[in-house]
């Protein structure tokens, strides 16, 4: 799925990724751009939806990184769930793995991953939020 799409609230914004996320599975980098409050991880709820892990899923600003076992078609899934807002260096995003997150068999979704244009090339999607009014976003898929 890919396009410009105009969400009205949390649930229409989850209800997109959840069609977007139809079409991941293991491999796939998501790299999600958009201000605080945008949607990032409302968009990645939505994700963790389709793969059964919702129930797992916790803001990772504070702790970097969560992981989720999740499964798509009967096939489990590991979900890598990062948050760079706090991270300042490359050096430290280096420390935690993210390399070897993003090549291997896992689903990592990524926000604020364009703030490390290193890893630019290694995403295989790209979800932009911008925030278009109260409870309005327009979602960009590419
Ligand atoms: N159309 C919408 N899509 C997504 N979130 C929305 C929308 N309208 C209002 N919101 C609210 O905006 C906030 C988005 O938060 P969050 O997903 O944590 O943002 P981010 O991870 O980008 O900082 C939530 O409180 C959500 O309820
Ligand atoms: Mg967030």
């Amino acid at each position: 799925m890919r396009g410009e799409f105009l969400s009205g609230s949390a649930a229409e914004t989850r209800e997109y990724a959840r069609r977007f996320a139809s079409g991941l599975g293991a491999g796939d980098a998501v790299c999600l751009t958009g201000s605080l409050g945008a949607g990032k991880t409302e968009f990645i709820r939505g994700i963790a939806e389709v793969f059964g892990c919702e129930d797992q899923l916790s803001s990772p600003t504070f702790s970097l990184m969560n992981i989720y076992e999740g499964a798509l078609r009967g096939r489990p899934v590991e979900i890598h769930h990062f948050d760079l807002y706090r991270l300042e260096t490359e050096k430290e995003l280096e420390a935690t793995g993210f390399d070897e997150y993003l090549s291997g068999p896992f689903l990592s979704v990524v926000e604020w991953g364009e703030k490390f244009p290193l890893y630019e090339n290694r995403y295989t999607r790209h979800v932009t939020l911008f925030i278009a009014g109260e409870g309005a976003r327009k979602i960009v898929i590419t």
